[in-house]
C-alpha cells in the first residue's frame, strides 16, 4: 500500500479492488495529526450509543464493561486538549455526572453488584484529568471534578485489607464476587496513582503519605519485583495462599499506572532521588517485553500477554491507550524522560495508523502496530489506544502546559471528606444476589478463573 500525498488532509481514498481508507499520519506536522486523531475518534465513537434516544449517558454498549467506559471519557478530554476539538465535550460532561452515583463517588447502583477498585478507579483517573487539564467545571449544583475522586480516595482508604498479607487492596469490593480474594496490581497501583495526583493537585502531604505506604505494600509482596535496575510487575497476588505468589502475567497498563504515579510523585517532591529511581526502574522495565527489537525495532508498543496469541479480551486492546497517556505524563512531569519515551511514541504512533488502513469501515483501527497491515480486529480498546498514541505526538517539549494543581491554575471545588457519611464506603445494600450478578463486570474475569497462584507463570528475557 503506498500513500499519496494531498497537502494537509489525512485520510484519502486509495482505490485498490474498492475503495480502502487509509490514514496518513506525518508527525512534523501537527494538522495532520490532528486529522488523523479526528478520524479515529469519531471510529471510537461509532461504538458509543448513550447519545442516541434510548441510550443511556455515559455507557458504552456490551461487551464493553462500565470501567472501560470511563477510561474513553478520559481519552476524550485529553483528545479536546491536545487538538483543541472540542466536538465531544459536552457528551463527555453529560457522561461524567450521568454516571456519579446517588452518593457522588462513582459507585450507581447499576454498576455497584459487579463493580471492583479498579473499575472506580479508572472515573477517577478520568476526573482527575479534568482537574489537571482544566476541563470544563460542571454546573455549581453538580458535583465537582476534585470531590468526586476524593471520593474514590477516601472509600478506597476505608476498603484497606489489614487482615490479609499485610495490606492492600482486593480487587473485588463485595465478598460475593469472584475476585475478592484477588489482589490485583491495576487496583493497588490505581489507588497508588490516585494519591499521587491528589498530594500534587491539592499540595496535601496526606495524600503523598497514602501513595508511598500503597508502594512499600506493593513492594514487599509479590507485585512488585525489583530486579536492582528494572522492576518486574506482576498482575496481581491471592489472600487464598497469603500472598506467597504472584501471577506473573504482564500488562502495559499495570505499569503504566506505576509510571505515571511514580512520576507525579517525583516532580512533587521536587525531583527527588527516591522517585526518581522507582521511575525509572519502572521506565527500564518496559522495553524486554512491551517495545521488543524483533516487533517493529524496538520502539513500538506491544501488548506481548495477548497480541501475540490474539486472544485479548475486550478490556485488554485499551491497555495500550493508558501506558501510552501515562508516558506522556511522565515526559511533562520529568522532563529527564522525553528522550527515551518519545522515540517509542513516535514509532508507536507510525505503528497505530498503519493498522487503521486498510480496513474497510473507513474509521477503524487494528491492535498489532508492529504489523504492517491491518489486522482484522475493531474495537473500542483498538480506537483508544490508536487514539492516545497518535495524539501523544502533539506535545510540544517547549510550551507544554504541564497537569495544573491548585498553585498554577487548577479551581476545581474538592471535599476532603466526600464519601465518608456512614454507608457509604460500600454502599451496596439492595438485597438478593443472583449467580448471574457473579459473573462480575470487573477487568480481566477470565484472568482471575484461570489463574492458579504460581501455575501460570512465565519469564521473559
Ligand atoms: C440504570 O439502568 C436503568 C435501566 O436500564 C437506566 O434507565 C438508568 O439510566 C441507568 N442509570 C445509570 C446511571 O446508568
Ligand atoms: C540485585 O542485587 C543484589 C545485591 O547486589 C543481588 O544479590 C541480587 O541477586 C540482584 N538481583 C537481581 C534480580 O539481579
Ligand atoms: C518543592 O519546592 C517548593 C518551592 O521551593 C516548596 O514550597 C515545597 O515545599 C517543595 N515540596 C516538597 C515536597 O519538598
Ligand atoms: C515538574 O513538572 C513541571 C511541569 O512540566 C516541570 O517544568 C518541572 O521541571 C518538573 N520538575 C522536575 C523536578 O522535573
Ligand atoms: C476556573 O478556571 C476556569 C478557567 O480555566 C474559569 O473559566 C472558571 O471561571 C474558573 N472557575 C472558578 C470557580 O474560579
Ligand atoms: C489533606 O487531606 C486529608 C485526607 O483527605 C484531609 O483529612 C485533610 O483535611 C487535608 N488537609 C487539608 C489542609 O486540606
Amino acid at each position: 500500500m503506498h500513500h499519496l500525498h494531498r497537502g494537509l488532509a489525512a485520510v484519502l481514498w486509495l482505490s485498490i479492488s474498492g475503495l480502502v481508507w487509509a490514514i496518513e499520519l506525518d508527525l512534523d506536522d501537527p494538522q495532520s495529526i490532528k486529522d488523523a486523531a479526528a478520524v479515529v475518534a469519531k471510529g471510537m465513537m461509532t461504538f458509543y450509543n448513550g447519545d442516541k434516544p434510548g441510550g443511556i449517558p455515559g455507557l458504552l454498549p456490551p461487551p464493553y464493561y462500565w470501567w472501560e467506559s470511563g477510561a474513553m471519557w478520559g481519552q476524550l478530554i485529553n483528545y479536546w486538549y491536545y487538538t483543541g476539538d472540542d466536538t465531544y465535550n459536552a457528551e463527555v460532561m453529560k457522561a461524567l455526572l450521568f454516571q456519579v452515583g446517588p452518593n457522588e463517588d462513582y459507585m450507581p447502583p447499576n454498576q455497584t453488584k459487579a463493580e471492583g477498585n479498579d473499575d472506580q478507579a479508572f472515573w477517577a483517573f478520568t476526573v482527575m484529568d479534568a482537574c489537571e487539564l482544566k476541563f470544563e467545571n460542571p454546573p455549581a449544583d453538580q458535583p465537582q471534578w476534585l470531590a468526586l475522586a476524593q471520593a474514590v480516595f477516601n472509600q478506597q482508604v476505608a476498603r484497606w485489607d489489614s487482615e490479609n498479607c499485610g495490606g492492600g487492596l482486593r480487587w473485588q469490593i463485595y465478598p460475593f464476587n469472584n475476585g475478592y480474594n484477588y489482589k490485583n496490581t491495576i487496583s493497588n497501583a490505581g489507588f497508588f496513582q490516585l494519591a499521587a495526583r491528589l498530594a500534587r493537585y491539592t499540595n496535601n502531604q496526606t495524600y503523598a503519605d497514602k501513595a508511598e505506604e500503597m508502594f512499600e505494600w506493593m513492594l514487599n509482596s509479590p507485585i512488585l519485583i525489583d530486579r536492582n535496575t528494572s522492576y518486574w510487575v506482576n498482575d496481581g497476588t491471592s489472600n487464598d495462599n497469603d500472598c506467597a505468589d504472584p501471577d506473573r502475567t504482564q500488562w502495559t497498563y499495570n505499569y503504566g499506572t506505576l509510571i505515571a504515579g511514580s512520576a507525579y510523585l517525583y516532580n512533587w517532591t521536587n525531583g527527588s532521588e527516591l522517585w526518581k529511581q522507582r521511575l525509572d526502574k519502572f521506565i527500564a522495565g518496559l522495553s524486554p517485553i512491551f517495545f521488543a527489537p524483533e516487533r517493529g525495532g524496538g520502539n513500538v508498543m506491544c501488548e506481548w500477554s495477548c497480541e501475540l496469541n490474539q486472544k485479548c479480551n475486550y478490556d485488554q486492546p485499551s491497555f495500550k491507550a493508558y501506558l501510552t497517556r501515562w508516558l506522556v505524563t511522565t515526559m511533562q512531569l520529568a522532563p529527564y524522560t522525553w528522550d527515551t519515551i518519545k522515540p517509542k511514541l513516535e514509532a508507536s504512533a507510525m505503528g497505530a495508523a498503519q493498522q487503521c488502513t486498510g480496513q474497510p469501515g473507513g474509521d477503524r483501527c487494528g491492535r498489532r502496530w508492529y504489523q504492517a497491515e491491518w489486522d482484522g480486529f475493531t474495537g473500542v480498546g483498538e480506537q483508544m489506544s490508536a487514539l492516545a498514541v497518535i495524539t501523544a505526538n502533539l506535545v510540544p517539549k517547549i510550551t507544554l502546559e504541564p497537569p495544573v494543581t491548585v498553585d498554577t491554575g487548577g479551581n476545581s471545588t474538592g471535599n476532603p471528606a466526600a464519601g465518608t457519611a456512614p454507608d457509604q464506603v460500600n454502599p451496596y445494600h439492595d438485597g438478593e444476589i443472583t449467580t448471574a450478578d457473579r459473573a462480575g463486570a470487573g477487568i480481566i474475569t477470565a484472568l482471575l478463573l484461570i489463574m492458579t497462584v504460581g501455575g501460570s507463570w512465565f519469564m521473559v528475557s
